[in-house]
């Protein structure tokens, strides 16, 4: 490579000196020359120079093949939201709601069987020769048949205890003038007068009555009393539901 740049430069200056030298000295003292000194040390790097000229355009690059894929693109904006789907398939039912409030009570049902509920039925016989009291109820104390005691033997009153349409009837053996009246909850609702007119006759009266419960019914005689029950002369009171409400 040969000797570097700082080398060349420093013999220059070097030889530049020594000239200087012999020119100062031989006009003043014409005296010998003395040892040439040490070379200085090297000097600071220069400044970097300016840019060159740009160069010349370089050849056009080789066309890049149709499967060469280039870098991956940025993430693109989101489109907009499609059409709606289709509807889809029908689900599997729900499970049961919770019960829901009582109903209102119903109307009431058809009237059942009248064996045991709706039965009411008395016979009662009168017996004593003896008339009764008038205008009080005449009390019939022999009972033939009397269902739940609606006919009470020591009141000589029927309570109703299931309204509904009753038939009353009564047969009664006189031995004088007599007036038999039916009375419902102290209302008269039927009378019956017979004169005698023979030694011992039998009068009778029937009448249906609608009774509504709580109701009594009895009967009862007035001035003419002369009702009996004696041997084979019964005076008998009978009555019985005919249809409950
Ligand atoms: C009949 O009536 C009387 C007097 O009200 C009462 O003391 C008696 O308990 C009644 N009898 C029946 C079987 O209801
Ligand atoms: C019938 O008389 C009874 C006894 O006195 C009474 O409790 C009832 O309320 C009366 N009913 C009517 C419809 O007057």
């Amino acid at each position: 490579m040969g000797q570097s740049f700082w080398e060349q430069l420093h013999l220059a200056l070097t030889l530049l000196l020594l000239n200087v030298g012999s020119a100062v000295n031989g006009d003043v003292t014409h005296g010998c020359y003395g040892v040439p000194g040490l070379p200085g040390m090297p000097g600071v790097p220069g400044k970097d120079g300016r840019d060159g000229l740009k160069g010349a355009k370089g050849e056009p690059g080789i066309p890049a093949t149709p499967a060469t894929r280039g870098p991956k693109g940025m993430k693109g904006e989101p489109g907009s939201p499609g059409l709606p789907g289709k509807t889809g398939p029908r689900g599997l039912p729900g499970p049961s709601g919770d019960p829901g409030m009582m109903g209102m009570t119903g109307e009431p049902g058809m009237p059942g069987s009248y064996k045991q509920k709706h039965q009411s039925a008395f016979s009662v016989t009168r017996q004593t020769g003896e008339h009764p009291l008038k205008n009080v109820p005449v009390v019939f104390n022999h009972v033939i048949t009397n269902t739940n005691h609606d006919y009470n033997t020591t009141t000589g009153k029927f309570t109703c205890h299931i309204p509904g349409l009753y038939y009353f009837v009564f047969h009664t053996s006189q031995t004088a003038n007599l007036c038999v009246i039916l009375y419902k909850n102290g209302s008269k609702m039927a009378s019956f007068c017979d004169h005698k007119t023979n030694t011992m006759q039998v009068s009778s009266g029937g009448i249906v009555l609608h009774v509504g419960a709580g109701n009594e019914v009895w009967l009862a005689v007035n001035d003419y009393n002369g009702m009996v029950g004696i041997g084979s002369s019964d005076s008998i009171f009978s009555g019985f539901l005919l249809f409950p409400d």
